[in-house]
Order: C-alpha cells, then sequence, then structure tokens
C-alpha cells in the first residue's frame, strides 16, 4: 500500500521543470554520495528519488555489478526518470513509484546504503519510514539523508515566518506551520536513535545560490514543492501572500541575483552489525 502525501498535486510540466532547475538538491546529493563512500558493487536504495539525476549519477559509479533502486511516490517525476535513462542502456537502475513508508518490494538486509536526499522533511510518516529503512539495510549498512534545518532557516526561510506574523495570515495561518518542510536537530537526533541506528554523524552545509530574479526563484521553488508551495496558505490569501512574498524578494535583488542560502543537514548513520533485525 502506497500513503500517499501531497504528491497527488503534482503535474509533469512542473516536474520537468524539476529536473532542469533542481541544481542545488543534485549538489546536496553528491556530497552525500562522497561521505556515504559509496563504491563500485554497491547495493543502493534511492527513497524519494524524484526526477533521478542523483539516482543516475549514483549509478555511473557503482557500476554494472552494482544495483540502484529509486522510489517515489509522485508518478510524473518517476516517468521523466524513466524517459531519461530509457535510451543510455543502464542496466543497473531502475526507477518505481512507491514511498518510504512502505518498503515491502525489499527484502530484510538487503542494501549496503539507503539514501534520502532532501526528502525527508516531505514524508508524513517518519517513524515507519525509518523502521523500514532499517529493515531493508544490511547490518553495518549505512542511511544518508540531507534535510533542511529549522532551528537555521536560511534568509528566504526567514522571509516566510516573518510574513506569517503579519494580519491577515497571522490569524489564519498561524507562525506553527512548516512551510519549509525543515525539521530540528533534536527531532531528527530522537527519531534515528528510537529506530535504533547508531554512529550518527551529522554535519550541517551552508551552501548559496544565487537565482536571477524573483521568477527564477520562484519557479524553482514550485517545482520543488511538487504542487505544494503555498499550501500553507489558505486559497483565497495566496495572490495577495504571493505578491507580498516577491516585494520582500525583490528588495533582496542585488547585480548578482537573489541569494538562496541553504542550511543542509548532513545526516550519515549506521544500521549496528549485530543486529540482523
Ligand atoms: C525536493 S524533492 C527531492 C528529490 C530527489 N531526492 C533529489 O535529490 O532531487 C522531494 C521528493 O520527495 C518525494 N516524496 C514526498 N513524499 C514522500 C514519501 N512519503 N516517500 C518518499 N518520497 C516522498 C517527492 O515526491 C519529491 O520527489
Amino acid at each position: 500500500m502506497i500513503i500517499m502525501s501531497s504528491v497527488i498535486c503534482d503535474t509533469p510540466t512542473l516536474a520537468e521543470r524539476y529536473d532542469k532547475v533542481s541544481n542545488s538538491q543534485f549538489e546536496h546529493g553528491k556530497l552525500l554520495a562522497e561521505e556515504l563512500k559509496i563504491k563500485k558493487g554497491d547495493c543502493i536504495l534511492d527513497v524519494g528519488c524524484g526526477t533521478g539525476r542523483l539516482a543516475e549519477y549514483i549509478s555511473e559509479i557503482i557500476g554494472n555489478k552494482g544495483r540502484i533502486y529509486s522510489i517515489d511516490p509522485a508518478e510524473y517525476r518517476i516517468q521523466v526518470a524513466q524517459k531519461k535513462i530509457k535510451d543510455k542502456n543502464l542496466p543497473n537502475i531502475s526507477f518505481e513509484v512507491g514511498s518510504g513508508e512502505d518498503l515491502s518490494n525489499f527484502a530484510d538486509n538487503s542494501f549496503d546504503t539507503v539514501i534520502m536526499n532532501v526528502v525527508f522533511g516531505w514524508i508524513t510518516d517518519k517513524k515507519t519510514t525509518l523502521a523500514e529503512v532499517y529493515r531493508v539495510l544490511k547490518p553495518d549498512g549505512l542511511m544518508g539523508i540531507t534535510t533542511s534545518s529549522k532551528g537555521l532557516p536560511g534568509p528566504l526561510m526567514v522571509i516566510t515566518d516573518e510574513l506569517l506574523k503579519r494580519e491577515p495570515y497571522a490569524s489564519e495561518v498561524g507562525s506553527n506551520m512548516d512551510s519549509g518542510k525543515s525539521i530540528t536537530t533534536d527531532r531528527l537526533l530522537q527519531l534515528l536513535i528510537d529506530a535504533g541506528f547508531s554512529d550518527i554523524n551529522l554535519k550541517l552545509r551552508r551552501t548559496s545560490i544565487h537565482y536571477r530574479n524573483s521568477s527564477d526563484l520562484i519557479e524553482f521553488t514550485e517545482a520543488s514543492h511538487f504542487g505544494n508551495y503555498l499550501d500553507h496558505v489558505p486559497l483565497y490569501l495566496r495572490d495577495a501572500y504571493r505578491s507580498e512574498y516577491i516585494t520582500e524578494l525583490e528588495k533582496r535583488q542585488t547585480a548578482k541575483g537573489i541569494e538562496s542560502v541553504w542550511n543542509m543537514l548532513h545526516v550519515i548513520t549506521r544500521k549496528p552489525a549485530e543486529d540482523a533485525y
């Protein structure tokens, strides 16, 4: 059974666009692959693979003796990924619709590494997902996660927080919602410990990217949110909110463009060797 999250709002256009504009996510994914020391012959699971850019990159590292299984609940993103690799003759990679909460297609103790790049914040049932990842990892296998840090929002997330303190949003939305799909370090660590993971290695990586203007930045955000951009704001307030957000973005326009800073948590953790689940 696939537990549907907000992916039903995705469209083919947003999926195609994500493939082109997701350079920030891709760069974090490449660093994560390096931190995980992925090597030739490894068997990898990519949970929330999106349009498959990182999976394709990893498929080259693991070579013909390796194998990468890639799943995502967003059907259109999987279609983009499948289309891209169709003519490339890459027998060590597969893309299927699926979610982190249900890895029942995969046997216990079967992966060297499970990777979740900029996905964790979007997962509805994080506990079930971590239990499933733990089950399918080989003893001593590694899980790698990148996810936005809630305690250290980048300047653009601060705009959102500030806007939501203004009326009418303060009364209508409240300040506790999480538009950035981020998680605090404490909460993340507690979830990992509760799931049984050990040797938790957590790093904060700060990256910066400039977008030409507010339209480019919003286009990127819409594609990254797979149709859920502004889902925290009631429909009747979205146009007003969007135009106030654009005004705030334009105040930050410089000759180089508008800077977007990401404070990204990179986590590498291990399923203990002695636990054969
Ligand atoms: C920002 S994208 C990251 C995609 C990809 N990992 C990358 O590096 O570009 C977040 C992805 O999480 C997926 N997602 C949402 N809910 C999920 C769930 N419950 N299980 C697995 N993936 C999920 C979305 O469909 C989306 O493709």
